[in-house]
Order: C-alpha cells, then sequence, then structure tokens
C-alpha cells in the first residue's frame, strides 16, 4: 500500500506526543538535527560495510556521502548505519562462516531502527547475499548498490586478473619461470584501485545476480568503482530509495519466481562462479522461491556462456565488459531466455531497463551465435559419491577431463594435502584424481576455498596445469580448473566422502552428470560401520551456533531458522 507523511514506519518512533517520542527526538538532537530532517520525510537506513579492513569497498567511506546527497534531493533523512564488512582477502578461517551472520545484521539493524527502507553497499563476494537476504527477511523496500568492480590489474602492459591470474604466476613461480623481482611487480599490479575483483569471480558474479534480480538500478552492477559515473549511480540509487518508500516497493515482489531464474540465465551467460550456486538458492529459498540444484543445471544445459571475462572467458576483465555495453547489452541479446516483465527497484520492468541497450564490442560480449562456452557455466553432478549433488564449472576446466577414470588420492585435511603436494615422491600422475574432505559447511568449518587443490609440485614442474580434483568445499569464483566442489552430504556428517579411499576408482562424467565411486555396495556399509564421528570445531560462541544451525550446500547453507517459513514472523519492535 502507498505510504503516506502519517503512515511511515518511522514516524511511530518520532511522531506520537508521547515520552518515548520525546526521548527519539531529543536524542536526534543531540546529533545537531532538528525537526525539518525527519517531519514527513522517509527515513533510509544506508547499510555501509566500509571498514578499514575492506579494500574491495575503500571507497565506501565517501560514496556514502553520495548516497545521502541522493536521499536529501528526493526529500528523505538518511542513516548510515555500518555493518560487518567481510573482506575475502582478510577474514578467516572464511567469509562464508559469516555471510550468515551479515545477513542476520542486516535484518535486524532495519528491524530495529526507526527507518523506512535501505540503500545496501556490499560488492565483495559475501556481502551481496549477506546483504540482500537479511533485506528479504526485514521486508523494507531495498535496493542494492553494488561497489563496483576495480580497474584492470596491470603488470609492464599485460592485463592481470584479480586471483585468476595469482594463481596463474604462483604456478609459474612454482615451476621456477617467474623471478622474485617479477613476482613482486605483479603483487604491486594485480589491485590498483579500490572496486571488487575485477574477474568474472564472486563478487561480480553476486553483483550481476543482485541487478538481474531487480534489486539495483540498470546497470548499476557493472560500473569500474573508480568510474564517475559510479558516483552519479550512487547518487541515484539513494535517490530512488526515497521513492520506493512512497511505492512501498518491498523485496517480496521483486523476488519472484521469474526473477530468480532471471538471475540464474544470466550468471551462467556471465560464466558465474560456482559460489553463485550457494547464494542464488539460499536467497530463493529465502523469499519462498523453489529452486534446486537440478532447475540451475536444467538451465545450464541451454544458456551459453557469452561474457568473454576470465577465467571463464580467455582474455578480458570487468573494466572490458562495461566499456562492451554491460549487463544491460548482455541481457538485452538474450532475447526470450529473460521474463522482461519482471519488476524491479527502480520502478520498471526488467525489459525497460535494457531497452536500448548496445553491445559495443562482440568479442567480450558475445553473440549467442558465437559464445565462450556452448552450454552454462555450471553443471551440476549425482551418484553414489554425491547423492545431493555436487557442482563443476565445464567452462573453465580441460575439456579431456569432463570423462574420466581415476585413482582417488584421499587427504582429510588441508594441512596434510598442502604438505603431500610438495612432496617431490608423492605416488601421483596427472591421471589421478585429488580428493580433499573436512571441508565443507561444518567440517572446513565455514566451507572455505580451498576447492581448487593445487597441482602437485612434480606434475606442475612437467608442464601439467589441470587435472581433477574433488572435494566438499567451495573454490574462489576467480579459480579455474576441473574441481568439482560442494559435494552434498559433506564428508563431517557422514556423507559418502567419508568413505573414500585412496586407491578407489571415481568415475565421473559431466556430460551424464555423474559421479560414483567404483565401490561395491558391502564394502562402504563396512566403511560407514567403521568411521568414527568427528569431533566438532566449536565448543561455545558463534562457531557452535553455525555448525548447529548451517544448513548444506545444495540447500544455501541459510541457517534453519533464518528460513521462510520456519515459524512465526519476527514482530514490529513495540516503540
Ligand atoms: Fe573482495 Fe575479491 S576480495 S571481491
Ligand atoms: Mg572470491
Amino acid at each position: 500500500m502507498a505510504k503516506t507523511k502519517e503512515t511511515l514506519r518511522s514516524a511511530r518512533w518520532f511522531a506520537p506526543d508521547d515520552l518515548r517520542s520525546f526521548g527519539h527526538r531529543s536524542r536526534m538532537m543531540q546529533m545537531g538535527y532538528d525537526p525539518e530532517d525527519w517531519t514527513g520525510r522517509p527515513v533510509i537506513a544506508i547499510i555501509n560495510t566500509w571498514s578499514d579492513a575492506q579494500p574491495c569497498h575503500a571507497h565506501f567511506k565517501h560514496r556514502v556521502d553520495d548516497v545521502k546527497r541522493g536521499v536529501l534531493q528526493a526529500g528523505g533523512f538518511p542513516l548510515e548505519l555500518p555493518a560487518l564488512s567481510l573482506s575475502e582477502s582478510f577474514v578467516k578461517p572464511t567469509t562464508m562462516l559469516y555471510r550468515n551472520m551479515l545477513a542476520m545484521e542486516t535484518e535486524e539493524l532495519l528491524r530495529s531502527h526507526p527507518v523506512d527502507a535501505a540503500v545496501l553497499m556490499g560488492g565483495c563476494d559475501k556481502t551481496t547475499p549477506g546483504l540482500v537476504l537479511g533485506a528479504i527477511s526485514a521486508g523494507l523496500p531495498s535496493i542494492y548498490l553494488p561497489a563496483g568492480p576495480m580497474l584492470r590489474g596491470n603488470y609492464k602492459g599485460e592485463y592481470l586478473g584479480s586471483g585468476s591470474d595469482a594463481w596463474k604466476y604462483w604456478d609459474e613461480r612454482r615451476a621456477g619461470n617467474i623471478s622474485d623481482k617479477e613476482w613482486v611487480g605483479i603483487e604491486g599490479g594485480i589491485a590498483r584501485s579500490y572496486g571488487h575483483c575485477m574477474t568474472m569471480g564472486t563478487a561480480s558474479t553476486m553483483t550481476a545476480i543482485a541487478e538481474a534480480l531487480g534489486l539495483t538500478l540498470p546497470g548499476a552492477s557493472s560500473i569500474p568503482a573508480a568510474d564517475v559515473n559510479h558516483i552519479r549511480m550512487s547518487t541515484q540509487t539513494g535517490r530512488r530509495a526515497v521513492e520506493m518508500v512512497w511505492e512501498d516497493l518491498v523485496p517480496s515482489e521483486i523476488l519472484t519466481p521469474a526473477a530468480v531464474r532471471n538471475a540464474a540465465v544470466v550468471a551462467m551467460t556471465m560464466g558465474c562462479s560456482t559460489n553463485a550456486v550457494i547464494h542464488l538458492v539460499a536467497m530463493a529459498r529465502r523469499a519462498g522461491v523453489d529452486f534446486t540444484l537440478d532447475q540451475l543445471d536444467a538451465l545450464g544445459r541451454t544458456t551459453p556462456v557469452l561474457a568473454n571475462v576470465r577465467p571463464s572467458g580467455d582474455k578480458y576483465l570487468m573494466e572490458d565488459f562495461y566499456y562492451a555495453g554491460g549487463i544491460r547489452a548482455l541481457m538485452a541479446s538474450l532475447g526470450d531466455k529473460l521474463d522482461l516483465t519482471a519488476k524491479t527497484v527502480a520502478g520498471v520492468t526488467l525489459g525497460e531497463g535494457i531497452d536500448g541497450a548496445e553491445v559495443i564490442n562482440d568479442d567480450v560480449i558475445r553473440p549467442i551465435t558465437n559464445p565462450v562456452y556452448h552450454e552454462g557455466a555450471l553443471a551440476v553432478l549425482r551418484g553414489n559419491l554425491a547423492p545431493n549433488g555436487c557442482v563443476i564449472k565445464p567452462s573453465a576446466c580441460a575439456e579431456h577431463l569432463l570423462v574420466h577414470e581415476g585413482r582417488a588420492i584421499v587427504f582429510d585435511s588441508y594441512p596434510e594435502m598442502k604438505k603431500a603436494v610438495d612432496d617431490p615422491d608423492l605416488d601421483v600422475t596427472e591421471n589421478d584424481i585429488l580428493c580433499l574432505r573436512n571441508a565443507g559447511p561444518q567440517g572446513g568449518p565455514g566451507m572455505p576455498e580451498w576447492g581448487m587443490l593445487p597441482i602437485p609440485t612434480k606434475l606442475v614442474k612437467k608442464g601439467i596445469r589441470d587435472m581433477l580434483r574433488l572435494s566438499d568445499a567451495r573454490m574462489s569464483g576467480t579459480s579455474y580448473g576441473a574441481c568439482i566442489l560442494h559435494v552434498a552430504p559433506e564428508s563431517h556428517i557422514g556423507g559418502p566422502l567419508a568413505f573414500l579411499k585412496t586407491g578407489d576408482i571415481i568415475r565421473v562424467d559431466v556430460p551424464n552428470r555423474s559421479i560414483d565411486m567404483l565401490v561395491d555396495e558391502d564394502e562402504l556399509a563396512r566403511r560407514r560401520a567403521a568411521w568414527v564421528v568427528p569431533k566438532p570445531y566449536y565448543g561455545r560462541g558463534y562457531g557452535h551456533a553455525f555448525a548447529k544451525h548451517v544448513k548444506q550446500a545444495d540447500e544455501g547453507c541459510d541457517f534453519d531458522f533464518l528460513e521462510t517459513g520456519f515459524g512465526e514472523p519476527v514482530p514490529e519492535p513495540d516503540i
């Protein structure tokens, strides 16, 4: 229902002539505001994930002023509320342990404060799903402001891509092909402006998903952080947040089954990060939309990769993608693969938002007739090793490994694996399958990005750059290679990966979507009976609660009690 000045949620705090409201008003005045600032004006929460330990959001410290300018122009009252900044680069053991914490923080910040709508400022991997999950559950009008990708990396005139080139040159260094001096030069050139990773990693994937879901202004997710267009877009986002209050445009009107499907299609055409699977499933489930791995896989079979951005692409980065027309041009070229009638926060449909968009460079944004990869970026495999599914990114792995039978080499922990791969006597060939367990949501804990297991040094020296790897971990969206990830259920809770032994033969068939260990049922039953349940990692604290409530990868790793339909809705605060 459209709002009036009298029915603003914030007016419940500020308008009544009673003792509580006296307190709210006098404390606003303590900050130098007066009734002109808030009376009859939508109060816009700006959830800002800036911090001194978040390089991807460094500009948010000042960019928030541009958002505030927009809010004020449109007659609103901005209130900046800082939230967990979740830097992928620094947070240990993994930001994934804390995505749900940011989601809870966002939901409760919005619920508990005198605000009418939210601008969500995020971009680094987990911040997008964290903020969006929280906003869905809070239910206030919410608009997403993506941080924007950083500029292309540069070393001696060569492009450098976040993550992807770190892995690539690390292998070359291990092979003895790169000097210390060159290595230091790469270190100084790979991240040379604020903004999130500029490969098609999890950040670029998730901001594109936010846009395709209808949660940003048209084109917002492609603008590089350091481009002044990003400043203008930020101000427009602030203005639009105020209008959304009057229209009472809440997330449930945006996050429909059609929007989720659009987001999955766009993610696939972008050559998305494997992490997209977990976050998109989580966001859909929060919104009460039924969306499964099988639906994603089915879409993948008919959706080609069109964005020629590394690591699925061979050369370009997000800055090039923006100059080539950005996500609006990509979506415009998808024709009837998208539901263009889906509503967006902009107050127009997805179709209206991309109207007139053109591809400027068709080597960066390929036409459907000349894709980067003929099928979707992701495939979901099932079998006796992953009854609830696992994920592979066929577009980023060597073709000859897509159908493969090989000997398992199994590691119980990351440190064990790390030590072994450097051992010159490790019994391994390029036809084997490196397997890591105890790396899932509970086992990691937090499902770290360990899934791109390093190729053993002795094989790297032989020139091998890809082989099959398998785990219940995730991998960075900037990673590449034949990595089978998110095995569910995970080994730590007794998924079949717990019973795999070195020497077992694993058969992988990506075109037929299967993954099996060739071990007979009786033998598996014996191993299951002998299995010792691992000790939990945390005896107290957040990690303890995490382990009790986190769902498995195929269900999005949300907390059970945060999911829509878990129980009674949370009441609005009694003012
Ligand atoms: Fe922030 Fe990659 S480290 S997006
Ligand atoms: Mg990442």
